[in-house]
């Protein structure tokens, strides 16, 4: 059975050992969910696991996003470098994404169906930097000062892709890859209650960028007041990668970012998604200016 550790000292997080993620049994798949909720985070030192097999894990827990447009694309590079072994250079799409990733977010907010868990794992890793770090939201709601909490609370945001790039001057085109679509900004609630465990939690991180009913300018500096306060190094844990790692965590109550490293060194991780379930990750859209063509879809996919 497998050996669940809590993160010491934190709120957050547990490292799973004597499990093979390629080869669970049901006990242990059992372990590994309950896990998952408890903790919201979940670390797998050396699993070294294949392609497939990470695919497979995924599977287990609902429906997995494509974030490419190739079906058989369910596992995909976070790399920052090309097959040849060529570094992707600041003008290039793939440098964008991956400097984006260094800001606080939560994966596909800005679709109308966000994400329930995200999977890595690593195959190369920088010498220095590149953590993970991912930061508990459910512990940054429950610490919240009353004033605010009553403020926030019934207030939601638009996610977009789009916007979050802007913020660092990288402009999208419509079309140009995974979360660059014509569908609208979701709106969603800044206070999120878990579809399994109840509890409630801040959702926000950087692809928040207006709140319904807010002056821009005000809304803008709510979203980044709350920011800090939620990703404050209590509540954060940063994950130092080695070869053959797994490391998950539920977008639903967490916020994960990349950490700064040498881009002349190769960082190969391999991303696999799951798709929240509709019932409480899926939303309505509004316009997002950005998208060219864009279309009103509601609760479109
Ligand atoms: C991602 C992501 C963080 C990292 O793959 O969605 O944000 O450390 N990755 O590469
Ligand atoms: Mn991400």
């Amino acid at each position: 059975m497998p050996t669940i550790t809590p993160l010491e000292g934190k709120t957050f997080g547990a490292v799973v050992t004597d499990v093979d993620l390629a080869n669970l049994d049901d006990a242990s798949w059992n372990a590994v969910e309950g896990a998952f909720h408890d903790h919201g985070c979940l670390v797998f030192p050396a699993q070294h696991l294949e392609d497939r097999a990470q695919i497979d894990f995924a599977l287990r827990f609902g429906e997995m996003e494509l974030l490419r447009d190739d079906p058989e694309a369910l596992a995909v590079a976070v790399s920052n470098v090309k097959e040849d072994g060529e570094v992707y250079a600041p003008d290039e799409m793939r440098y964008r994404t991956l400097r984006g990733n260094e800001g606080w977010h939560t994966d596909s907010s800005y679709m109308p169906l966000a994400a329930k868990a995200s999977i890595l794992s690593a195959q190369v890793v920088p010498p220095a930097g590149g953590e993970t770090a991912i930061a508990d939201m459910r512990d940054a709601w429950d610490e919240l000062d009353e004033v605010t909490r009553k403020r926030i609370e019934g207030l939601s945001a638009y996610h977009s892709l789009y916007q979050s790039q802007a913020k660092l001057g990288y402009e999208f085109e419509t079309g140009q890859g995974y979360g660059y679509h014509t569908k609208g900004a979701p709106l969603r609630p800044l206070v999120k209650t878990h579809p399994v465990t109840g509890r409630k939690s801040l959702f926000i991180g950087r692809h928040a960028y207006a709140i319904e009913g807010m002056a821009p300018e005000a809304a803008q500096e709510l979203l980044d007041e709350l920011l800090i306060f939620a990703c404050a190094p209590q509540r954060t844990y940063l994950h130092a990668w080695q070869p053959g790692d797994v490391m998950m965590w539920d977008n639903r109550c967490m916020l994960h970012r990349a950490c700064p490293y040498d881009y002349a060194e190769a960082r190969v991780l391999r991303h696999t998604r799951v798709a929240g379930d509709p019932a409480s990750e899926l939303v309505e859209t509004g316009r997002d200016d950005r998208a060219d063509d864009f279309r009103p879809t509601g609760t479109n996919r």
